[in-house]
């Protein structure tokens, strides 16, 4: 199989873009003084914006490119479980949940522990989705775009990518 252009290529602009998205979660993070309210409040609004840019992008994929390619695989016969199986599991609510959770830590009431406490569970949580979430982009660059090159025309892919770059702006 021929090497195909960037040109044709559904997932790098996006991917670029969820791993900057990544990188200013890990910054924000690292850079938050739990025990600041306002510190913690503007952390969880960033992660919340974040995380719906991230399940938003899986959206595209499914809606998109999943879809299409999964067709096109079961009217040949083929079963790939990678394709049958991507976006089975919902990482992301997890996450919303849990920043949604966090403002409850701006009570009053709460103490500083408890604060750093909720950062080390949110800590844990991100580490936990980026073990998956950067292997999974890697897949279906390394995976599903080849098998996108291999059984859709490059006018298909085109307006693919197209659609898929326009829906991640309008975000
Ligand atoms: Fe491109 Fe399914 O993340």
């Amino acid at each position: 199989m021929s090497i195909k252009p960037e040109e044709f290529n559904v997932f790098k602009i996006p991917h670029s873009r969820m791993k900057q998205l990544v990188k200013s979660c890990n910054q924000n993070l690292d850079t938050t003084d739990f025990a600041n309210n306002d510190a913690l409040i503007m952390l969880l609004a960033n992660l919340g914006t974040i995380f719906h840019e991230f399940k938003l992008h899986e959206e595209i994929e499914n809606e998109h490119i999943m879809i299409k390619l999964k067709t096109k695989l079961t009217a040949m016969a083929i079963y790939n479980s990678a394709v049958c199986n991507c976006h089975k599991d919902d990482e992301f609510s997890p996450l919303i949940n849990l920043v949604e959770a966090g403002y409850m830590y701006l009570n009053k009431t709460k103490s500083i522990s408890e604060k750093i406490s909720f950062g080390l569970r949110l800590r844990k949580a991100l580490n936990k989705f980026f073990k998956k979430f950067l292997p999974h982009m890697k897949e279906e660059e390394e995976v599903f775009q080849p098998l996108l090159f291999e059984h859709f025309t490059e006018e298909e892919l085109h307006e693919m990518k197209n659609i898929v770059i326009k829906l991640h702006m309008q975000q």
